[in-house]
């Protein structure tokens, strides 16, 4: 299997730190984490350089799937499947999954929306997306009578500045990945842009149970268990497993994500909590009619941008 080096005109990776305006849950003030031998409080802004998180992703690539499964008890697939079951895929126009990573999320949506939907995934992790293909491969390798079926491409691309034109699909979906862009309003409003009027934007994430007990026994596996199993198993991820409580930790969930959807430019914003709030689906719609916010200002470019499509 050969991959293809990055190309010479891949984007620079941005390399700023947060803004630190996602502010940390109720509850979570106290907590802190171990980053490089030191406790660093949830307070902290963290630190999501493209840098740093495509790295982080790029090392535990390879184990990220069983971790997932493992860690979620597999609940993460049935969470996918209630994500794709709110999209309402009409016709041929293509969708696109970004921060896709191994390729779960659009594979599902793929299953589901027939033979004439491209569906399109993109990540800026080429380890990830290696690994997509690979699964991408076997599925339409697998599936009885699936000749004739589009496949997926996986590109590379940074969703803070997605390569593709405006009001091009019919749904954009990100699942777990939102919380990792630098910037989520230049991520949500990326997913307006790119998503056509009328179209659906699906956001999948984790979120912060509101039972009080529940919450607590959640800080407690999240802050906890979850880093030492993640050490345990995943061996030199202990890091990548600390960052995931601590973003979970500072990033804004139920009314308050939902609002910076509305922000972005989505109307008729809907979210519902799975497993007791653990994580939660975020659904909004594109307005019909054109409008003039910053949503859709980067319109200027109607010619898509290079793109690396990952390939055997
Ligand atoms: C937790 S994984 C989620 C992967 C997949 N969507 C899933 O459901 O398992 C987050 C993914 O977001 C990607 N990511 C983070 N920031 C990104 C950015 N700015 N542009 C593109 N991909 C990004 C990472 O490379 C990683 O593959």
């Amino acid at each position: 299997m050969s991959v293809p080096e990055p190309s010479q005109n891949e984007q620079p990776s941005e390399d700023v730190r947060a803004r630190g305006d996602e502010k940390p849950h109720d509850g979570d003030m106290s907590a802190s984490h171990q980053t490089g031998g030191r406790h660093r409080k949830a307070t902290e802004p963290l630190d999501k350089s493209g840098q740093r998180v495509r790295e982080m992703f790029r090392q535990i690539a390879p184990r990220y799937d069983t971790m997932n499964h493992l860690l979620s008890l597999n609940i993460d697939k049935w969470w996918r499947r209630k994500a794709v079951d709110r999209l309402t895929i009409q016709g041929d126009a293509p969708i696109l999954d970004m921060c896709c990573g191994t390729g779960d999320l659009a594979i599902e949506i793929a299953n589901r929306a027939g033979g004439d939907v491209q569906v399109i995934g993109s990540d800026f992790c080429h380890a990830m997306l290696e690994i997509a293909r690979d699964k991408e491969d076997s599925r339409v390798r697998d599936a009885a009578g699936g000749a004739g079926r589009p496949t997926i491409p996986f590109f590379e691309a940074d969703s803070m500045q997605l390569p593709f034109t405006n009001d091009r699909f019919q749904c954009v979906t990100v699942a777990f990945g939102l919380r990792n862009i630098v910037d989520t309003d230049q991520g949500l409003r990326e997913m307006v842009r790119v998503c056509r009027p009328g179209g659906q934007v699906m956001v999948l994430e984790f979120s912060q149970p509101t039972l009080p007990i529940l919450k607590q026994l959640y800080g407690f596996y999240f802050r906890s268990v979850l880093p030492r199993v993640g050490q345990m198993l995943a061996r030199n991820d202990k890091s990548a497993y600390e960052y995931l409580p601590a973003s979970v930790g500072q990033f804004p969930c139920g009314e308050a994500l939902a609002d910076r959807l509305r922000q972005a430019g989505l109307e008729e914003v809907e979210y519902q909590p799975l497993t007791l709030g653990v994580a939660t689906i975020y659904i909004g719609k594109k307005p019909a009619a054109p409008q003039s916010s910053t949503a859709t200002q980067r319109a200027a470019d109607p010619v898509e941008q290079p793109m690396r499509m990952v390939t055997q």
